[in-house]
């Protein structure tokens, strides 16, 4: 019997905990095949820790590095020092890291520096422009270079890493672990007690949910933002903004200055995740920059605006699920007012159906891993990737009926 595969998996923020919980209960549900070993940087405290509580997972290593606003060298320096430290300890065959943190980028430079294969979930999102979002747009691609098994979430990322000259045989397109996440909630909570969104009038108010913490967005762009926020409450009497403010000390100084105190907008702490879950399907639409938020947001046919000038996740706006607007005030109320007036608007971007997964992208990453391990080849049989569905029968937007309607014979055309 070969001996089981060691693995390493490391997370350190928020995000990162969400897309690698199955994954970990996938891996250590097979103990004669995997040793696993959680490593938390600790590049988040609070946010990362409630988001494990969550998950019961419990890691194995922490390494504390966190520092009140810390800068992006010295979290980096602190992660390639104790990351490769844990990987002599505990001795990987595979270290797992996940998307585009500095928590990701440094752990992949550490076992690389160990000479022990990375494994990359989440791997080839590129929006093509390094300040954007930044720095993970770099440490993605940074990442990619020192990988043994690249798990691309779509096909489009699975085709960005082609375009670089990754070899096809070392890329498995899994759907992104997110979805897999979302699948282990059929149980949300209806109420909000002894959660920070009680206390919130449930008075039928369309509710609408922000957030945004891009280091990219700080300063003017999120001034935009909120006077942007500021002017759609004033317009609209029956909407609520609920915004669970992130732990970035830049981050809340902006927010709290320009809309703490302000009539039907409500900041919040961070939720703890099936509270926030339960508030995304519960809201009317979505304003964000997070990168699993706009991944989540259709799951529950939600429209999502995306506060970015660029997405290394076109998949929803190419499916008309989501629209990226932008950080300018006028922007940002142009679009959002769209969707509260226009129901056909509306009821386009709301049909649902997640273009980012299936729910099984955990069971395919750790089949790859088990054939890896064993020096199978293919990674995963094609048949078995994430393949999305054919756009017509996915979805059946206005323009796919139109086309349809033009396409046909004359005659058989009904109005
Ligand atoms: C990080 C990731 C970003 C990801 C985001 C998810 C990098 C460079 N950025 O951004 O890709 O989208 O996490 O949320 O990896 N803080 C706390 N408690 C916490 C978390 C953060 O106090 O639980 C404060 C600290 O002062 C910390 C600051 O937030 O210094 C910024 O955290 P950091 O991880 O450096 O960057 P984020 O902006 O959170
Ligand atoms: N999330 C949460 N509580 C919150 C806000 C977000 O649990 O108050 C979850 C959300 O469901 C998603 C993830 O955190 O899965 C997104 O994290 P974030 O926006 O911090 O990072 P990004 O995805 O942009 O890297």
């Amino acid at each position: 019997m070969t001996k089981p595969c060691r693995i390493v998996a490391v997370l350190g923020t928020r995000p990162e905990a969400i897309k690698l919980a199955l994954v970990i209960h996938e891996l250590r549900r097979r103990p004669a095949e995997f040793e696993t070993a959680v490593v938390h940087t600790g590049q988040h405290r609070t946010m990362l820790d409630n988001a494990l509580k969550h998950f019961k997972i419990k890691p194995d290593f922490d390494l504390d590095v966190m520092r009140p606003n810390q800068t992006l060298s010295s979290l980096t320096g602190r992660v390639l020092d104790t990351v490769e430290n844990a990987c002599h300890r505990f001795g990987p065959n595979m270290v797992l890291v996940q998307g585009d943190t500095t928590t990701a980028f440094a752990s992949a430079l550490a076992a690389y520096y160990c000479k022990i294969p990375v494994g990359h979930i989440e791997a080839g999102l590129r929006s093509h422009d390094i300040y954007n979002p930044f720095p993970e747009e770099a440490n993605r691609r940074l990442v990619s270079v020192v990988t043994e098994i690249h798990f691309a979430p779509t096909a489009n990322s699975r085709d960005a890493l082609l375009a670089e000259g990754i070899p096809a045989s070392k890329i498995v397109v899994t759907g992104n672990t997110v979805v897999d996440a979302l699948r282990g909630l059929s149980q949300l909570p209806h109420s909000w007690e002894d959660t920070p969104l009680a206390g919130i009038p449930e008075d039928g108010s369309r509710l609408v949910l922000v957030t945004s913490h891009r280091r990219e967005s700080l300063g003017t762009d999120q001034q935009n933002m909120c006077l942007a926020l500021k002017d759609l409450v004033k317009k609209y009497p029956d909407i609520r903004v609920i915004y669970p403010v992130h732990m970035n000390p830049n981050v809340r100084s902006t927010i709290n200055a320009l809309l703490g105190d302000t009539e039907r907008i409500h900041l919040t702490e961070p939720l703890d995740y099936i509270t926030f879950v339960s508030l995304l399907r519960r809201c009317f639409m979505v304003l964000t920059d997070s990168g699993g938020i706009q991944e989540e947001a259709p799951t529950f046919h939600k429209p999502v605006l995306v506060l970015r000038r660029v997405t290394e996740r076109p998949e929803a706006s190419e499916f008309g699920l989501a629209r990226i607007i932008g950080m300018s005030r006028e922007g940002i109320v142009r679009e959002a007012e769209r969707l509260l007036t226009d129901k056909e608007a509306y009821q386009d971007m709301s049909v649902g159906g997640n273009p980012y997964g299936d729910g099984r992208a955990a069971e395919r990453i750790v089949e790859a891993i088990t054939r890896w391990h064993q020096g199978k080849m293919p990674l995963l049989e094609p048949e078995k990737e994430f393949h999305l569905p054919p756009k017509p029968t996915y979805r059946r937007r206005k323009t796919d009926i139109h086309e349809a309607a033009a396409a046909a014979p004359r005659e058989k055309v009904r109005s």
